[in-house]
């Protein structure tokens, strides 16, 4: 087994299991629906935009994308998602952020119905997971979701383990907690305010960097035989780096995911799933 976890390899098998599962759910009279909503042209959002767009496209899913220009009210941008909140083809809706200064993303957020949320951001599908309600009808943030399919596709135990989260934002890193916790781990986060954050990382059986500082975490930090779960994408001088300094890192984990190819395909594979499982609940 290859000690670089090939997020791109597993994030394909992924896909490939929602088109035929999709195609079962085409002859059950209709494929799911996904609308993307995009405010304005941030260039680092149109890419993204046009790989889930791309994705969705592949396996089948009936994928829409509704461009706004950056001066949209705030209340145009609710009344839109109240439409597609009502919209009985539109399984998912997904507002791709940031959002422009002007638009209060908390609002934007909450707005849409938690059984379309499939970026898992709404505070009732964030409350269910930290209250560990059950998962039927509950959906999870893309990315700790991605890294979670990646551990259990990888053979890679987490019950009883010590898992060390570095990053304790509410998309990846206090999410990640709660389904690593859910999954019987012993979670410690980490954040700025870390007296030695040497000594958390050293004794965790699984580090998970989310923390937005390229290479960050260093091999010194990592313990013989851990697991690496890199989240950091960094664009620094036209490079794509991790949160993880990968060589001396990777000499001492025994398995690490890469970046670009490691968690950032598993990502779009997630919105993929949640795509799918809100079209099996709203149903035909
Ligand atoms: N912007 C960067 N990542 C994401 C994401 O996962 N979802 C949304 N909606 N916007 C993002």
């Amino acid at each position: 087994m290859s000690k670089i976890i090939d997020g791109k390899k597993i994030a394909q098998n992924i896909r490939m299991e929602l088109k035929d599962e999709i195609k079962n759910l085409k002859k059950d009279g209709r494929v799911p629906g996904l609308t993307v909503v995009m405010v304005g042209n941030n260039p680092a959002s149109e890419t993204y935009v046009s790989m889930k767009e791309k994705a969705a496209e592949e396996i089948g899913i009936n994928s829409r994308l509704i461009k706004k220009d950056e001066d949209i009210s705030e209340k145009e941008l609710l009344d839109l998602i109240d439409e597609l909140n009502n919209d009985p083809a539109v399984d998912g809706i997904l507002v791709q952020l940031p959002l422009p200064e002007h638009i209060d993303e908390k609002k934007v957020i909450e707005s849409i119905v938690p059984d379309k949320d499939v970026d898992g951001f709404h505070p009732i599908n964030t409350g269910r997971l930290f209250s560990g309600q059950e998962d039927s009808l509950r959906y999870e943030a893309c990315t700790p979701l991605g890294i979670i399919r990646m551990l259990e596709r990888e053979g890679i135990e987490i019950d009883g383990k010590n898992a060390t989260i570095v990053g304790r934002s509410n998309i990846v890193g206090k999410p990640i907690a709660h389904l690593l916790l859910e999954r019987h781990a012993t979670v410690t986060i980490c954040h700025s305010h870390t007296k030695d954050l040497k000594a958390e990382t050293k004794r965790a059986d699984i580090v998970v960097a989310a923390v937005g500082r390229a290479e960050m975490i260093t091999g010194d930090m990592i313990k013989e035989g851990a697991v690496v779960i890199d989240v950091g994408i960094n664009r620094i001088d036209g490079e794509l780096l991790g949160d993880v300094e990968f060589e001396s890192a990777k000499e001492v984990a025994s398995r690490i995911t890469p970046v670009p190819g490691g968690v950032g395909p598993m990502t779009i594979a997630m919105l993929m799933e949640n795509t799918v499982k809100a079209r099996k609940y709203h149903g035909v």
